[in-house]
């Protein structure tokens, strides 16, 4: 009652959806990622500074090279998965900010001519970009497994370059059989949120 989404929507993005592990052999079409990223680049980041960038792991070769980064465990699941994401934070992103801010170009230097200033900022708001990006992908009916179990300094270097950092890899499609483990507990409302 206290929702202004309906509840078919909660459950679709939250209550039912879940990190799925297997995935059915139905591709994801260009067009779906193009609309999950047209509705989740809307999702707010600090001075608009939109740190997120996404390398989509499309062909088999790339995908060959991505496992072999992947722990032991992480490997079969983004072997098969239909499509795989690595989510990665721009430590560069005060190049775009004058065009992003635009009332308020002035933030690029007065606030990101330290380059650890900008990775602690692109840190934050790639991942909560990320965070996004993952319940878009619930929102287009698929489901998603992100991972961080991986070597991130090798996908690093195999995928990006010196002035982007790995995040995250997603494995993305609808979900298989047995595609996930018994739901485990979330914190209560009283163990997480206290009011002052
Ligand atoms: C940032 C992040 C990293 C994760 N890394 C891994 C991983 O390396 N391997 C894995 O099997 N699951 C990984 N998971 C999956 C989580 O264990 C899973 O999302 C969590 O237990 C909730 O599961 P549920 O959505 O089915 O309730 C990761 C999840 C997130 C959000």
């Amino acid at each position: 009652m206290s929702l202004a989404l309906d509840p078919a929507a909660q459950d679709l993005l939250f209550r039912e959806a879940r990190t799925a592990n297997t995935f059915t052999d139905e591709p994801v079409t260009e067009e779906q990622v193009q609309a999950i990223y047209d509705l989740v680049k809307f999702g707010p980041t600090a001075f608009n500074q939109s740190p997120l960038r996404v390398v989509l792991v499309r062909s088999p070769e790339a995908r060959e090279r991505l496992v072999t980064h992947m722990a032991e465990g992480n490997r079969p699941k983004t072997a098969a998965a239909p499509l795989v994401a690595i989510l990665a934070a721009d430590n560069e992103f005060h190049e775009e900010l004058p065009a992003l801010l635009p009332h308020f170009p002035q933030a690029k230097d007065m606030f990101f001519s330290e380059r650890p200033a900008r990775e602690a900022a692109a840190g934050l708001n790639a991942a909560l970009q990320a965070a996004y990006f993952i319940v878009g992908v619930r929102a287009a009916g698929l489901a998603a497994g992100p991972m961080t179990g991986f070597d991130f300094a090798g996908i690093q270097k195999e995928f990006l370059d010196d002035d982007h950092t790995p995040l995250m890899v997603v494995n993305i499609g609808k979900p298989g059989e047995d595609a996930w483990f018994p739901r485990s507990p979330r914190l209560s409302y009283d163990e997480v949120i206290t009011t002052v």
